[in-house]
This record gives structure tokens, sequence and C-alpha cells, in this order.
């Protein structure tokens, strides 16, 4: 186990435990409790009580780390903090399955609310984490604001005080993850909605609403952004210093929508709070009555008249309501009319029921949300923030209340902690010393007795027929109350009093726990009473608005109830009952709040004021009860843990059980043994001063410990950096040296080097002299050896030399130049074109012949190749272009520029183009030119267009618009075709004299492909089977026969015209002349 030996004892100011105060006195207290103060230590403890005092500043002590720094921390391992007591509840809660009860007392202004909100708030950062956990934790913190809205108003004692009295319970699963809650509301101080005493406000809803709720949403509650407007709105002090009710009012919205109000519930709520406005702004006048009565009336209407709009009650309803009392007895109706004092009374109090029933809806409506889902087992933790005790200058029947109510919480209090105290000791198995205490049981049983406590008292004067009146009610109290201690009056019969002038005659005092409380009567049987006339209440529940209808049930004619409602004392009495036996059922916590200053001001620390909260909260009390025992006790683990360096035989470790190690502790340190007792799992000390003494022991402890550590440690130190700057100076010794000696090598090592190179050099120079010596000298033999053989053999082999070398060597040499022949021949032999003329160089002359030979027969191969790769279509076409070119070349200027276009032959597309079907269908044979011509007219040489179409058999021509056959020419009729040498597409097609088709005689065409027609004419003629050949004539003048005319056509060259062509013209009945533009 771990064991923490943090504790709150260090850093302490002041002391953190009241119980370790020493001396123990009212004096030291408050001044322990001024230093805290004054070094912004807020928390005090008093045994496990929290002692709360109000910063009125924010504090840095309350962020997530802080949170984090006290969870699951033991109580005392920390300086006192709210969240220490938190932590201890909830993990009490969690762990060991305890309900718990969070208590938080203080008068107004201490800071309960806010001590409240910081135990939720810590309870919510501790707890699990989840969508559904987070969902319930935001709806429990954000009921707070919705609560304060409608609960709080600005008060001369707080800006924020609470005016009802709030008990909540959150509800965990056996995880410790809250699962909901429940919220009970203690007596609202309704009377502030109609009257605020000086220096105060109405409950901060109505600010709120008018100062932050849009033009629009204030147009339909009909109320004006004015506070001025309203009578129920004090103006003293409507703006407080630090509160911005816009902003509040948005947040409480939002609030309302996080809690889970929907939004026509909203909006009812603000009709509801408009419509307290609105009835404060009614006003009263009085109207003669003929039997002398006054009887009163509304004098506005308009502000009834709105009110009633805006609640959808009808108008004539409450205006009688104000006017007329019905009063129901057994089976008669009685109806009185009402004065205007009357009438204001009625006014006011439906403006306190409205708005106290409304609140009370608020809170059923949050616990409808918040409400615990599951249904298993839950573990309850309650936190109560209830009114702190009220001593006014005049206080009244709420004052009583309060303060009766504060009576039962300092009864548990004490019953509580003196009860814990001995289960603790019975526990440790201590021996339990019984302590004297004040019992304030008795004030409680002077209020609420049954029989003569003064609520019943109250109660039996408000039920008892007859003129009842505040005064005949201070009358019965004085009979019976008179003989208690705590009841002081001037009229009782107890002669003490008579003479004392600060209690007026109107008065009684009641000497609380707290101290003397001064009530004036005046109100009490009215208050008691809370009567709301049954006509108000009929005419609520008449309106047509779902959440009044609701709020006041009694108003239902059908259910009229004669008996009259439980008064409020006794409704408190029985809700402040139930709260009691609710909170005697956990284990509390208490949070006793402390205000230091009346001016809610940081850093003011007004003694008497914090004396007197000392005094009537009890703390020197509680100390002393705590004291009485045991001053202090502790577990033996964290005790051992602490001290264990103040003897030898615990430091440093201790093996046994941790008990006996204390034992040992304490006998080694000769404790009296009267100072201290050993429980079963704690040890406890009895007076401060012996816990003192083992801390001072400790301190000095710690100081010799620390000396000796630090002592330990500088040695250490000191010698750790010897050793290194030792180890680091061999270290950089023997670099060195292995430097110096390496550079003393290197220089040596460089001498040798170069005496050895000198010395082998030298050595390498004498041998190659001696190897070129003999190297030299067996050549010389060689060679003289060599000629000397040659000699020989020459001389002994000339007569057999001369007669075979030449041929031989011819043979070779011949050889050797064909073989290069060849080989140069492969890599030079030229392109595999047949128009390719080059060829290699002859290289020898004797080679000529084989040369030339070679060159044919490779251009006769190169040829065979190129041929072999024609289709028959090719070589058709390459046909045609031989036989142009031997029909025309070097005879016609137009032919070269033939050479190059391919033959194509059916210009005109004639099987394909639609244009020519007829013409195609017409003709009937193969059609293997088809072009468009220009016939010359014969008569005066003008051109005409048309498609010549040759055939096999036939030239046809015919007309290029219509297609229509215009001459069919035979082949067997044509003789001859002429054309001129020159560069124009002129040609006369001679025909056979005599023939059919010569009637017309010849024809002169001129066509853009000549040279192909020709050709084609030519060819076909030469390919008949007849074999008469077609004469092509080419000259520049020739004759034609043009009917029974011989006309000469004859070329010249003109100069170059527009245009290329060629223009014709008939000269005379002979001639015809043809002018060709001179080519460029
Ligand atoms: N822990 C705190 N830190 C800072 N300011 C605080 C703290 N506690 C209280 N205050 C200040 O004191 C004011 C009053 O506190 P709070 O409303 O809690 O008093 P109360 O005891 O609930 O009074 P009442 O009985 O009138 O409701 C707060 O509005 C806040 O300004
Ligand atoms: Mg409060």
């Amino acid at each position: 186990m771990e064991v923490k030996t943090k504790s709150l004892l260090d850093n302490m100011i002041g002391v953190g435990d009241m119980v370790l105060l020493e001396p123990l006195s009212e004096d030291s207290f408050i001044e322990n409790l001024r230093k805290r103060f004054d070094h912004n230590e807020i928390y005090t403890y008093i045994g496990s009580v929290v002692i709360s005092m109000n910063p009125y500043k924010s504090m840095l002590i309350y962020s997530p780390e802080k949170v984090e720094e006290y969870r699951n921390r033991n109580f005392y391992e920390l300086s006192p903090h709210i969240y220490a007591l938190a932590d201890e509840a909830y993990r009490s809660l969690r762990d060991q399955d305890k309900d718990q009860c969070i208590l938080i007392t203080g008068e107004s202004g201490a800071g309960k609310t806010e001590a409240s909100k910081l135990v939720m708030s810590y309870v919510a950062a501790v707890c699990g984490k989840g969508q559904e956990v987070n969902k319930v934790k935001e709806q429990l913190l954000q009921s707070n604001p919705v609560l304060e809205a409608f609960g709080n108003a600005k008060t001369v004692r707080n800006d924020n005080s609470s005016r009802f009295g709030k008990y909540m319970d959150i509800e965990f699963d056996f995880k410790g993850d809250p699962l909901g809650g429940v919220i009970s509301n203690y007596l609202l101080e309704k009377s502030r909605v109609v009257k605020q005493p000086r220096g105060e406000r109405n409950f901060h809803i109505f600010y709120q609403l008018l100062s932050g709720a849009s033009d629009d949403t204030l147009k339909k509650l009909k109320l004006d952004r004015d506070f001025s407007k309203y009578n129920y709105l004090s103006l003293d002090s409507a703006v407080v210093n630090g509160l911005d009710d816009a902003t509040s009012f948005r947040t409480v919205r939002n609030a309302m929508q996080i809690v889970g109000f929907m939004e026509d519930e909203v909006q009812s709520v603000l009709e509801l709070v408009a419509a307290v406005l609105k009835l404060g702004n009614i006003e009263f006048k009085p109207e003669s009555r003929c039997n002398g009565t006054d009887e009163s009336r509304v004098k506005d209407k308009n502000d009834l008249k709105e009110m009633c709009e805006l609640l959808g009650i009808e108008q004539s309803v409450l205006e009688r309501a104000f006017s007329y009392r019905t009063v129901e007895a057994k089976l008669e109706k009685v109806s009185t009319t009402l004065n205007v004092a009357q009438a204001y009374y009625a006014r006011d109090a439906l403006a306190k029921n409205l708005y106290s029933r409304l609140f009370s809806w608020i809170v059923t409506r949050i616990n409808e949300s918040i409400k615990a889902q599951a249904k298993t087992r839950h573990k309850v933790m309650g936190v109560l923030d209830i009114y702190g005790f009220e001593i006014f200058d005049d206080n009244s029947f709420e004052q009583f209340i309060i303060n009766y109510c504060n009576e039962k919480l300092q009864q548990i209090f004490i019953e509580l902690t003196l009860r814990e105290e001995q289960e603790e000791y019975i526990r440790e198995d201590i021996e339990w010393t019984n302590i004297e205490y004040f019992n304030n049981a008795i004030i409680c049983d002077l209020i609420e007795n049954h029989q003569n406590g003064i609520l019943a008292m109250l109660d039996e004067e408000c039920l008892r027929p007859g003129t009842v009146t505040d005064e005949t009610f201070l009358d019965k109290l004085n009979t019976i109350c008179a003989q208690h201690q705590h009841f002081e009056s001037r009229l009782s019969k107890n002669s003490k009093f008579l003479t004392d002038h600060s209690l007026p005659h109107s008065c009684f005092r009641i000497q609380h726990y707290a101290g003397k409380v001064l009530y004036r009567v005046e109100g009490f049987v009215d208050k008691n009473n809370d009567l709301l006339y049954r006509d108000l209440s009929q005419a609520m529940y008449k309106a047509n608005h779902s959440l009044i209808k609701h709020l006041f049930p009694e108003g239902n004619p059908a259910k009229v109830n004669l008996k009259r409602p439980p008064t409020a004392g006794f409704q408190f009495k029985a809700s402040v009952g139930t709260l009691m036996r609710n909170l005697q059922t956990k284990n509390p916590n208490y949070i006793r709040c402390i205000k230091p200053n009346d001016k809610k001001a940081p850093h003011i620390f007004t003694e008497s004021l914090v004396c007197h909260q000392v005094r009537y909260l009890g703390l020197m009390e509680n100390v002393r009860v705590r004291r009485a025992g045991y001053a202090f006790r502790q577990a033996y683990e964290p005790c051992l843990e602490r001290y264990k360096m103040l003897c030898k035989r615990t430091w440093p470790h201790w093996r046994g059980p941790a008990r006996e190690g204390v034992e040992m502790l304490m006998a080694d340190l000769q404790v009296p043994a009267e100072e201290f007792s050993y429980g079963r799992s704690k040890i406890f000390i009895r007076n401060p001063r012996t816990l003192f003494f083992l801390e001072e022991r400790r301190r000095q402890c710690l100081q010799d410990l620390a000396t000796l550590i630090q002592k330990i440690y500088r040695g250490w130190k000191c010698r750790t950096h010897f050793l290194l700057l030792k180890k680091s100076q061999i270290v950089v010794a023997a670099w060195y040296r292995r430097y110096a000696q390496e550079k003393k090598y290197q220089k040596i090592k460089r001498a040798t080097t170069v005496v050895q190179s000198y010395t082998r050099g030298w050595q390498a120079r004498k041998l190659l002299r001696e190897l070129k010596h003999q190297k030299r000298c067996k050549e010389a033999v060689t060679t003289i050896a060599a000629y000397w053989h040659g000699t020989q053999v020459r001389r002994e082999y000339r007569k057999f030399f001369r007669a075979n070398a030449g041929k031989k060597i011819y043979n070779f040499t011949i050889q050797r130049i064909m073989q290069k022949y060849f080989l140069g021949l492969k890599s030079t032999l030229p392109s595999m074109s047949p128009i390719d003329k080059n060829w290699p160089v002859r290289p020898y002359i004797f080679l000529d012949g084989v040369h030339t030979e070679l060159r044919r027969i490779f251009h006769l191969w190169r040829c065979k190749k190129y041929r072999s790769r024609f289709t028959e279509e090719k070589k058709a076409v390459y046909e045609e272009k031989l036989e142009a070119s031997e029909l025309f070349k070097d005879k016609k200027a137009l032919y070269p520029s033939s050479v190059s276009q391919p033959f194509k032959g059916d210009y005109l597309e004639i099987s394909k183009n639609p244009k020519y079907q007829k013409l195609n269908s017409s003709v009937d044979e193969k059609v293997l030119l088809a072009d468009v011509v220009n016939k010359i007219n014969r008569a005066n040489g003008k051109g005409a267009t048309r498609i010549l179409l040759l055939t096999k058999k036939n030239v046809v021509l015919a007309d290029q618009k219509t297609g229509q056959v215009k001459a069919s020419v035979a082949l067997p009729d044509l003789t001859s075709v002429s054309v001129s040498t020159q560069n124009d597409g002129f040609f006369a097609l001679r025909l056979k004299e005599g023939s059919a088709s010569a009637v017309k005689g010849d024809f002169l065409l001129s066509s853009e492909h000549l040279i192909e027609t020709i050709t084609k004419l030519h060819h076909i003629g030469s390919a008949a089977s007849d074999g008469e050949q077609l004469n092509v004539d080419i000259a520049d003048e020739f004759l034609v026969q043009f009917k029974q005319d011989k006309v000469c056509v004859k070329f010249i060259q003109g100069a170059p015209k527009n245009g290329n062509g060629a223009s014709c013209k008939r000269k005379n009945n002979r001639l015809l002349e043809v002018s060709v533009p001179a080519s460029a």
C-alpha cells in the first residue's frame, strides 16, 4: 500500500484544523480565522467540519487542476478545501455504500449557495463520464440558474440571496455515476413579490425578463421595458452592480431548455411572470353604496384587461372577484362587498399565490426532467442549501419560520456530530467520556410542541371562530409561554421584562441558540392563514390557460372543499420534519459558512460579526466536543510514515506491523502514556501540544536529515566531479601522446621512403643499363648471324629459285587483288533503284570488262526485283504511262506536266454519282474514261462543256447538265486524232468519211486530261482485235472536216492571258485559230 506522507500540517498558516488550536479560546479561534483569511485561506477544519469564509472575490482554487489534486486523497492529506469534503463524501458514497448529506449552513450572504454549487461541480467533475451521464450532470447543474432566477433576489445582505430553502438529492448508481435527482423547496418568501424592503429587489426574473427579452417577446407579453412602469418593482435598487440581467435572462432561457422545458412551457411561465407585474398595476377606487359602505372598483381597466388577455381570463369574472367575496357556509352562500383595502389585499394575495405556485410548479417540472430513469437501487447524496439564521431590525413570520428551521438543523448537527464521535470511539475501542454541550431541543420544543408550541398556538388562533387578530395571538403566547426560559415578552406575566424598553408591546422575543430575535406579531395570522379568496381561485381556474388552471385546482367548482387548507406554519413544520428524518438516515458532512463583513467586500474581516457567527454556529462547542476526547487521530500507517525518522529503530524502515512501529516510536520519544491511546486502526492523541511536539521533533529531524542528505550529496557531487576530471585528463593525455607519436612516425616514414626510392632508382637504372647493353649485343649477334645464314642460303639456292618464283608470286598477287576488289565492291554497291546511275569506280584497268559486266548483271537483277513487286493494275497503269511517253515524249509541250499525274480514268465517278445514273445505264459498257471536255463549236469556235465517255467500242459525248447523249462515235469510225505540239489540251477526232458519225464533221475538243484521253484512245485501238491502230498526228496545223468544209486548225503562240487556257477563234471559212499562251 502506498502511504502518503503529505499532510494538512505541512506549510500551515495558523492551524488548518481548529482542533489543534492551542490555547483554545474564542480570541485565538477568531485570530486563527483572521490569519488564514488574510492569507487567502478561506477554508478551515474542525475535525471533519469545514468552515468556509466568504472571500467576496473570485479565487483561483477551483480550477480543474485543483479538482485533480483533491481527487482520491485523504481528508487530512492536503490543506483544507471544500473539495476535500466533497471528495470524502463522494468516495464514502461510492465505495462504502453510505448515503450522504451535505449540510450547508450560515447566515444570509455567507456563501451557502456558492458552496453547494462547488460541491455539485466537484462531484460532476470526478464522477463517471459518458453521453448519458453527462446529460444528467448538465441537467442537474443547469437547474441552479433556473431556480436562482425565480427564487433569488437582491437583499441588503446578499445580491443573490436565496429566498427559498433547497434540498437536492442527487442519485448515483453502484459505479458512482449520477442517475438523476430530486429537489425539494421550502417556503418561498412570497411577500417579496408585492413589497420589498428598502434597498432590496423583487425576484431576479422580473428584471431579467424586462432587460433581456426581445422587443417581440415583450410585445407579446404586453410589457414595457421600463421598470418604473410596474408597482411591484422597487426602483431604488433595480440595477445591481455586477449583475447583468439581460445576459442572465439568456442564461436562464438556455438552462430551461437544457433542463427540458418545452418552448410552450417557457412561454406560459413568462406569461405568468408578466401577469404578476400587470396585477401589481391594477388599482382600486372606492364607490359609495346606498347603505353608506364603500365598495371597491377597478380604477383603470387597461392593465386588468391586458392581464386577462394574457391569461385567457374573462375580465368581468376577475373584476367581480376584486369587488365581492362569496363566503360559503354549509349550504349557504353569502356575497359581501370588498372595500378598497380588502381589494388590494386580495390583489396582493393573488400575486403572491400566483408566483409561489408558479415557483413550486417549476421545481416539480425540473424534478420530472431530472428524475432518475433506472429503477435499480441507488445511493443518494443530499445537498441542503437553506436560508441562514436571520436577525433583522424588523422580523416577521418568515424570519420566525426560517429561524425555526435553523434551530432544527442545529439540533441535528449536535446530535449527529456527537453520535459520530461516539461511534468512532466505540469502533476504535477507546473509552468514551461524556461531553457537556448546549442542547437546543428546548427551543425547538418551544416552537413546535404540538400542544403549547408557538406554531400550534398560531394555528389554533387562526382556526378559532370569532375575531382573530395578531394581538389576540400575542396574548395567547403571553399566557402560555410566559414561563418558558427562552421566551420573552413585555406583556407576559414574567415581570422581568416589564421595564425592558427594547422589547415593544407588539413583539415577542425568542432566545435562539444563535442569539435573541425580536419578532413583530403583525401579519403572523394572515401569513399563516395564507388566504386566497375562493372567488379569485375560481376565477383563475376558469382561465383559458392550461398552466394557470393547473396551479389553482381548488378553484374547480366541482371540488368545492369547505375545509380550510393547512396553514403555512403547519405545512412548513411538516416538511421540516420530513427533511430531518431524511437527513438522519444519511451520513452528514458539514459546511459552516461565515460572512467576514457586512459590506460584501473582499479583504475586510469584521471581528465582531465573525465572533457573533462563531458563537451562534456553536463552533467553539464543536471544537470542544471534538477535543473533549482526543484532539487528533491518525491511522497507524500514515502516522508511522510521518514520524518514523524520530526513532532509530523505525528509521528508515520498520518491518513489523504499523501499530507496533508507532508503539515503539512513542516509547522511544517518552510521550506520557495519558497523552495518547491506541485504537484498533488509529492512534488517538489527547492534546494538540503532543502533536505539535511530534511535529516540532519531525521538523528538527527533517532539518538534520536535510543537512545530512545535503552533505552526502555535496560530497558525492564533488567526488564524482573529481573522478570525471581525472578520467578526462587520462583520456586527453592518451590522445595527445598518440598524436605526437603518430606525427613522429610519419616523419621518419617519409624520410625512409625518400632514401629508399633514391637507392631503388639508382639500382634500377644500373640494371636497365646492363639489360640494354645485353639486348644490343644480342641483336647485333642475331643480325650478323642472319646475314651470315642468308648469304649461305642464297649462295646454295640461287640456282633453283630463279626458275619458279616469278609465276607463283604473280598468281598470289592477282588472287589478293581480286579478293580485295570483290570485298570492296560488296561494301560500295549502289541502291536498289533501277534508275540509280551510280556505280563504283573501277580500281584497275585490267578489271574493265568484269566491272562493266558486273554493273549490267546488277542492274538486270535489281530491275527484276523491282518488277516482281508490281501488281497487275499497277502494271497496266505503267504500260499506259509508257504508251503516253512513246506517243508524246519530246513531241508535245504538254507531256512533261502529265508525267506526275496519275491516270485516273473516271473523273466523274460515274457509277457512284446518282446524277449520272441515267447516263451510265444508257452507255451499257464499262466506262474506261469519264471526263468533262470542252466541245468547240464548229461554226464560231466557242466552247461548250460536255461529258466525254470512253468505252472499249465508243466515244460518247453527253450533255453535262442533263446527261443526255449528244453524240456517240464507234471507235472503228475514228481515223486519227490530231493535237498540237504546244502546251494546250485541244484535240480533233477525225472521223472516217462517209461513216454514220461523220455527218456533222470532225470533233474539235479540249480536255484537261488530254495526254491520258489520247493515250487511252490509242491503247484501245491497239488492243482491238482488228488491230487497226489509231493515228496520232502531232502538228501545229492540221485540217479538219466540218460538214462539207475542210478547215485548217492553226495553233499560234499568244501572249500570256488571264487564266492559262488557250482560246479558239474561227477566223474564216477555212481557218480556225487557236491561240496558246506562251508557257512561262
Ligand atoms: N467561495 C466563494 N468564492 C467567491 N465568492 C463567493 C464565494 N462564496 C460566496 N461568494 C460571494 O458571496 C455572495 C453570496 O453568496 P451566496 O449567495 O452563496 O450566499 P448564501 O449563503 O447562499 O446567502 P443566502 O442565504 O442569502 O442565500 C456570492 O454571490 C458571491 O459573490
Ligand atoms: Mg443562497
